[in-house]
């Protein structure tokens, strides 16, 4: 295990290019894996997890070609024009509850037996909810007690109408490649949306689906017809805006700072990460926007507002914005105390059966850090105008854990020592150099 000291800076000022998302390099790996054809798949996240799906990718029989290391490399991926192989041993989830999840419904249809297994985080991570509706549409799933190792006979899946019970963009992904290759048309229903990168990935690859209601605030169905081929296409993927928020979240910290990121995704459904950095104290100028494959890309500015412009009260997180920022929770979190007016976290129960129990971690980390924090069931409650002091910092192996105490430990008094700091590599391996060069000391 590696740790990591982070010195409080003085300011935080630069440039950045955040690499590629890791939800998005996900999906684009999966249906280039299957589709016919070879893709191109440019700025890659650099991220271990969508690297496990790449390693399962092979492992069912695609060919895949790094060209150039780090940051902003292109994946060459011929997938198997339909037909997933045989393999020959278990398939490798790593820490990525994506790729397991995911994962299952793509392969759920092919004729195999597979194997799915992950490390220590992973097994212990709910695996239920994608057994139960891919076993309604047919597949045979077992799991050791609703956990990892999870088993897959495959064979021919038939569509089901299907309501989420939890707001889950993994089990809306799982649902929806199977419907895609399902006998008939799988329909499946979220009440609160989650993020739409699937949905906007199916369609790059040449799918049909559709969507009832262009309210974004009311339930909506998807529809997707099985049977449906995929091809290879050349595609790009947009900086995580969940790595942009770690930087997003410093630059706040600091009443001269002023931080420029350049082609970060700002899908709408990830986006509502910008009004929280608004509410919280921050001025945001967006640049520059276009769209690629349905996905926005754009370049913004973040400065921190004049203290007049920054409310005096605590502001909530709770239902639909919880969701839309579930990635980001721990980060806005840990620069609460720093805030005017502290923030107050609801209806984020999910957080409990992240990479770790985020709640509970990150409690336990602000209070080492000398913070006062209420621990809710389903969130907690922050008052702002905090001084905070160096600690030591567990990160439970939790990526997401390690670069949100990292930004808190900018504005600490003294030292922060971030225990398991190498848990970053998971989305965002060059995370503590950029830190380095934003961070002014
Ligand atoms: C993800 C969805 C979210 C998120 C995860 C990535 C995705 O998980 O927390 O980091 O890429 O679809 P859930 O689907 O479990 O909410």
């Amino acid at each position: 295990m590696s740790t990591q000291i982070v010195r409080p800076a003085r300011s935080f000022q630069g440039s950045l290019v955040i690499p590629g998302d890791k939800s998005i390099s996900h999906r684009y790996a999966m249906l280039a894996g299957l589709a016919e054809g070879t893709s191109r798949l440019s700025n890659f996240s650099s991220g271990a997890d969508p690297h496990s799906t790449l390693g399962c990718m092979e492992a069912l029989g695609a060919k895949v070609v790094k060209t150039g290391a780090g940051p902003g490399s292109t994946i060459e991926v011929t997938g198997v024009g339909g037909a997933f192989h045989q393999p020959v041993e278990a398939l490798d989830c790593g820490n990525s509850g994506s790729t397991m999840r995911m994962l299952a419904g793509l392969i759920a249809a092919h004729p195999h037996r597979f194997t799915l297994v992950g490390d220590h985080s992973l097994t212990m991570r709910p695996m239920e909810r994608i057994r139960g509706p891919l076993s309604q549409m047919g597949a045979r799933i077992n799991l050791v007690d609703g956990h990892a190792p999870m088993t897959i006979e495959g064979g021919p899946l038939h569509a089901i109408d299907f309501t989420t019970p939890i707001p889950s963009a993994q089990v809306k992904t799982a649902v929806l490649f199977a419907g895609l290759q399902a006998e008939g048309t799988t329909r499946l229903t979220e009440a609160i949306r989650t993020r739409d990168h699937t949905e906007h990935a199916l369609k790059a690859f040449g799918a049909t689906l559709t969507r009832t209601a262009s309210d974004p605030e009311k339930p909506a169905t998807l529809a997707i017809a099985g049977g449906q081929k995929l091809k290879a296409v050349d595609a790009t993927v947009p900086g995580d805006i969940s790595s942009a928020a770690f930087f997003l979240c410093a630059a706040l910290l600091f009443e001269d700072s002023n931080l420029v990121l350049d082609s970060i995704g700002m899908n709408p459904t990830r986006a509502s990460l910008l009004d929280v950095i608004t509410a919280l104290g921050g001025k945001i100028n967006v640049l520059t926007v276009e769209e690629r494959h349905g996905e926005l890309i754009g370049s913004i500015q973040v400065n921190r507002a004049e203290a007049s412009a920054i409310p005096s009260g605590p502001f909530e997180i709770s239902g639909a914005l919880t969701t839309q920022v579930i990635d980001e929770l721990p980060v806005l979190a840990t620069i609460a105390p720093y805030t005017r007016g502290g923030l107050t976290i609801r209806d984020a129960r999910e957080l409990r059966v992240k990479e770790s129990d985020r709640i509970a971690l990150v409690v336990r980390n602000l209070r080492a850090m000398g913070a006062e924090v209420t621990e809710r069931p389903d969130g907690m409650e922050i008052p702002g105008g905090q001084r905070l002091h160096g600690a030591s910092i567990d990160s439970g192996t939790d990526h997401r854990i390690a670069m949100a105490f990292a930004i808190a430990a900018l504005r600490a008094e003294g030292e922060t020592e971030i225990c398991g700091a190498e848990a970053a590599a998971i989305s965002f391996p060059e995370f503590f150099a950029s830190l380095d060069s934003l961070a002014q000391r």
